[in-house]
C-alpha cells in the first residue's frame, strides 16, 4: 500500500468511528453490543449505594410520600447511563412498592425507555431483595400507583431527554 492509500484508508476508518460513536457511546467500536441480565443478587447491597431522599408532592398521577431512590453507577459521558448501571426506587410508605430500572443495553425495550428493564423488588424468604417481576413492563394484574395504563413506559418517556430517569434530582 502506498503512503497516499493508507492515509485514505485511515480518514476513512476514523470517519467511520465517529459516525457509530455518534449513535452509541458507550459500546466500543466493532465490540457486540452486551446486554446485562440483572438477577436478585444484584439488588443485595442496594440500601448501601447512593441515595436521594424526596419527600415530595405528587407528581402527576404518581401517589406522594417520602421517597428513596438508590443509584450504582453514575451517568456516563452523554448524560447516558453505562449498560449494567441499576436505580432503585423505595416508597417509605405502609404500603409501599420497590421498583428499579436496570441499563440491559442491546436495544432491549426498543419502543419504550430503550435499553432499560423494568422490575419490581420484594423481600425474598431470607429478608434479601428478590425479583418480583422483570420485562418491559409489569405483568397482566400489576400496577404503579394505580396508574397501569401504558405500563413503566408512558410516564418515563417524558424524560426521554434524561435517559428516561424521572427524578430531576439525578439530572
Ligand atoms: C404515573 C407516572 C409513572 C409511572 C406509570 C411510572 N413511573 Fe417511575 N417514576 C415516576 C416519577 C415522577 C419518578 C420520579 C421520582 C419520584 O417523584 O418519585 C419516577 C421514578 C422512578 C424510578 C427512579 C429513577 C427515576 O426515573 O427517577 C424508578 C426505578 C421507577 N420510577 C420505576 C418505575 C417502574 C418499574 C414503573 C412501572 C411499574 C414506573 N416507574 C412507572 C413516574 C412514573
Amino acid at each position: 500500500m502506498t503512503g497516499r492509500h493508507a492515509s485514505a484508508a485511515l480518514a476513512a476508518l476514523s470517519l467511520a468511528a465517529c459516525a457509530s460513536e455518534a449513535h452509541a457511546p458507550e459500546v466500543e467500536v466493532g465490540a457486540p453490543p452486551a446486554p446485562y441480565l440483572a438477577f436478585s443478587d444484584d439488588f443485595r447491597d442496594y440500601a448501601r449505594w447512593d441515595s436521594r431522599r424526596i419527600d415530595g408532592a405528587a407528581e402527576g398521577s404518581h401517589p406522594a410520600g417520602p421517597r428513596t431512590i438508590y443509584v450504582k453507577a453514575p451517568r456516563g459521558k452523554g448524560g447516558a447511563y453505562p449498560v449494567g448501571a441499576i436505580i432503585v426506587k423505595e416508597m417509605n410508605t405502609a404500603d409501599g412498592k420497590t421498583f428499579a430500572m436496570v441499563k440491559r443495553g442491546a436495544g432491549f425495550n426498543a419502543t419504550g425507555a430503550r435499553d432499560w428493564e423494568w422490575f419490581e423488588i420484594v423481600k425474598g424468604e431470607t429478608g434479601a431483595p428478590a425479583i418480583k417481576w422483570r420485562g418491559v413492563g409489569p405483568p397482566a394484574g400489576e400496577s404503579y400507583g394505580g396508574d397501569a395504563a401504558g405500563g413503566c413506559n408512558a410516564c418515563h418517556a417524558g424524560a426521554a431527554a434524561h435517559d428516561y430517569v424521572m427524578s430531576r434530582e439525578l439530572w
